[in-house]
């Protein structure tokens, strides 16, 4: 159990997920503080969304780095500088080195829009809706070596209707998405959530614990 859990947040894109994971925060659902929000694209909506919470920002802009082991380290060194518990991806669109994602070995969780293994990678709802699945949906993960793969530690599913199109299944999605994430940060602040085995148990048991599971 950790007090208050500290955090980093890279992110790349609209920080849809950020916002959910700050109002948490706000609403006491969450003990967590936000030391620092990193974006690897300058133009990154979740920069304004962070910074209208009051919450630091930096730009690294891969682009200006000779290849992903430079780029990584020096993320790296960012990241460290403000000594968080746990790095939270939130729509981080880079992959990430091996050498880096083993110096954050059980401090770094990402979101993926599917119910993994299925679907890893891009264009996740195009491909559910090529597929013909009837439930898709998101997921919660530490993060290994190999692309959105790492222990499960919680997913939310959603029915897949036959009007879907791409655009309304990943908005049904997105909203499980902003439910999902600030949870799984607050099981992991209370430490109810062990690694074994290339799995994870979710080790609640008092009623306060199990209140969180419920939708
Ligand atoms: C989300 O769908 C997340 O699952 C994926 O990238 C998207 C980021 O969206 N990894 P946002 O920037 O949090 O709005």
């Amino acid at each position: 159990m950790i007090d208050v859990l500290r955090l980093v947040v890279l992110v790349s894109g609209r920080g849809s997920n950020l916002q959910a994971i700050i109002q948490a925060t706000a609403a006491k659902e969450l003990q967590a503080q936000i030391l620092a929000v990193i974006s690897n694209q300058p133009d990154s909506a979740a920069l304004v969304k962070a910074k209208d919470a009051g919450i630091p920002t930096e730009t690294l802009n891969h682009r200006d780095f000779d290849g992903r082991e430079v780029f990584d380290l020096a993320l790296r060194q960012r990241i460290d500088n403000y000594q968080p518990d746990l790095v939270v991806l939130a729509g981080f669109m880079r992959i990430l080195s091996k050498a880096f994602v083993e110096h954050y070995q059980g401090r770094l969780v990402n979101i993926h829009p599917s119910l993994l293994p299925a679907f890893p990678g891009i264009n996740t709802h195009a491909r559910a809706l090529e597929a013909g699945v009837k439930l898709h949906g998101a997921t919660v993960h530490f993060v290994s070596a190999e692309v959105d793969a790492g222990p499960i530690i919680v997913q939310a599913a959603v029915p897949v209707l036959d009007e879907d199109t791409p655009d309304s299944l990943a908005a049904r999605v997105l909203a499980q998405e902003h439910r999902i994430y600030p949870l799984a940060l607050e099981w992991i602040r209370r430490g109810l959530i062990k690694q074994e085995a290339g799995k994870t148990r979710f080790l609640g048991k008092t009623p306060s614990d199990l209140a969180l599971i419920a939708p």
